[in-house]
Order: C-alpha cells, then structure tokens, then sequence
C-alpha cells in the first residue's frame, strides 16, 4: 500500500492567509527548517494506478498538480483520472471544500458518513458534483468495504471522539455542540493482499481504550497533530480557543496524544493535520526534538509512506 501525504496542514495551511504568528511569519520569509503546508489531505493507492483520495482540501488543485500519480497518463483517454474515490473523515472546510475542485462530470465515488453527505446535502454549491456522475455512498462504520476503482484496498471507519464541524455547531445544544457519532471518523486502510493496515485519524478529541484496541497492531498511525498544547492559540493572541474546544487533542501533557498513545503498538506513528501554531513546524524546536524522541515523526507535504 502506497499512501501519499498530499496536505499535512490543518486548516488555513501554512502559512495561513491572515496569520502573523511568529511560525507563519518565519514561513513566508523563508527562514531555514520550516516548509509550507497545504491543508489536511491524503490519496492511497494498492497498485499505484488507482487511487482513492481520504479528504478533499481546499489545495486539492495544487496537491493533484504536484502529484503526478494523480494526473491522468500520456496514454489515457481525453477525460480521464487516477482518482476513483474519495472517503471524507468529517465535514470540516478543510476536508470537503476541494470535492469543488473535482466537478467536470467525472465518474467518481464518494463514501462519508451519513451525517457528514447530509451536511453536503444542504450546500447547495456541492451539486456541481452532478449525481449522474458521482455517487454518494453512506459508511456503515465498523464494516469494512472496498472503495470503487481501487483493487486490493479495504477501508473500515469507526467513531473518534470528536466534534461536529464549526459551521454546523449548535449553541444551544449545550457543551457538545450538537455533536452526534459519526460526525468525525477514523479510517483503517487495509491492504488486502498482506493484511497489512495503517490508521487515518486527522481529528481526535481523546484518546480512548476503544481507539487504542482499534489501532492495535497497525503498520503506520497517521494522527491528529493540530496543535502541540491545549492553549497554544490562546498564548500566541491568535484565538479565545483550546485545542479542547476546537476537538482536537494535543500533543503535549499529561492526557495528551504522545502519552496516550505510548502504549499503543505501532511500527511508526506519523502527525498530521498540524496547525501553522505548533511549535514541531520548526525542525529546530525542543518540541520537535521531543516528539521525535518520543518515536513520532511530523508529517510535510508529499511524504510517502509504504505499508
Ligand atoms: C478543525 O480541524 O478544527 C477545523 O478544520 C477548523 C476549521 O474548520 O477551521
Ligand atoms: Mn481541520
Ligand atoms: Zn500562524
């Protein structure tokens, strides 16, 4: 199983459009051991001609274009794509604003749970994905299925704890926002030849033993790394929010993901989906250095990774 890290930004990418943090700053001047982001997305493939995308970003346009394996052949009809399906993990900005990119009546399938299509289903502008051509197909989580165009691969989603996305929080809902099951998801990608499986969880709110039974023996762990402390935001005057209020788990502390997890068994574990604040961005940072001492590693833009 071939995986490629398209984004491994959260969203806003880094640099972020309006941020001026001293990262962002750094970034856009070029400073030495920080790179560019683009936000959270990333394409699977088994026999590294059909491929199936897990989250469509807002640089999905730029991701395909500096991805040649995602670009049609020099032999392959007028219209045609390597892209076969697309499997979204929420309905975060960051994961479905680029399923606009993939309009041009191109067969395709597209497979989230039932309440992240019904969010789709009440944004109008996603009817350029004309049904005629795309399907959409609900997940049954926990069952495993075989996305269309791309043999040997199996994917199974299951429940993370999360939170629903940010333009469809409910205030008057109470603390959870109107949350429900199924609003934020994890993938396991199965490489049905060898048994072999990687997890894809670019939200998580907590670490639970259900998640970590799940994990269980997975080749790679790609993870939520949206931030590396709880009020890293707050800190740096860039936003009233914790990493707990935005559904994410952070990195560091006592009840963060490298503790969590440090007794998961894994080969690698790799962080995604990180936000233009967090300290790892910066290859020279003591945050860095601690995570990768802990045994993980920070994903960037393009990484390949065989399972
Ligand atoms: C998140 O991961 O929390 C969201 O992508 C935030 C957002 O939609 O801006
Ligand atoms: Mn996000
Ligand atoms: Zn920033």
């Amino acid at each position: 199983m071939i995986i490629k890290i398209l984004g491994s930004a959260a969203g806003g990418g880094f640099p972020q459009w309006n941020c001026n943090c001293r990262n962002c700053a750094d970034v856009r001047r070029g400073v030495t051991g920080l790179e560019p982001r683009t936000q959270s997305s990333l394409a699977v493939s088994i026999d590294g001609r059909n491929w199936t995308l897990l989250n469509a970003s807002p640089d999905l346009r730029q991701q395909i274009a500096a991805t040649p394996e995602l670009n049609p052949a020099s032999l392959d009809p007028p219209r045609s794509s390597p892209i076969k399906s697309v499997v979204l993990t929420n309905a975060d900005v960051d994961h479905v604003a680029g399923l606009l990119n993939l309009r041009e009546n191109q067969p395709l399938f597209l497979y989230a749970d039932r309440r992240v299509l019904s969010a789709l289903a009440q944004n109008v502008i996603f009817n350029v994905l004309d049904e005629e051509y795309v399907a959409r197909v609900p997940i049954q989580r926990d069952r495993m299925f075989e996305p269309a165009g791309c043999p040997g691969l199996g994917i199974e989603a299951f429940a993370v704890p999360g939170k629903v996305a940010l333009y469809l929080e409910d205030e008057k809902a109470g603390s959870d926002f109107g949350t429900a099951e199924g609003d934020t998801i994890g993938l396991k990608l199965i490489d049905l030849r060898t048994g072999r499986f990687a997890c894809y969880v670019p939200g998580c709110a907590a670490v639970d033993d259900a998640l970590i039974r799940r994990m269980t023996g997975a080749a790679v762990i790609l993870f939520d790394g949206t931030l590396y402390s709880d009020d890293e935001m707050i800190l740096l005057g860039l936003s009233q929010k914790t990493g707990r209020r935005m559904g994410h788990i952070s990195m560091s502390g006592p009840d963060g993901s490298v503790a969590a997890l440090a007794r998961l068994q894994a080969d690698r574990r790799i962080f995604t989906h990180i936000n233009n604040s967090n300290p790892v961005l910066r290859k020279s940072s003591p945050e860095r250095e601690w995570v990768e001492s802990a045994g993980w590693e920070v994903a960037c833009d393009g990484m390949e990774v065989i399972v």
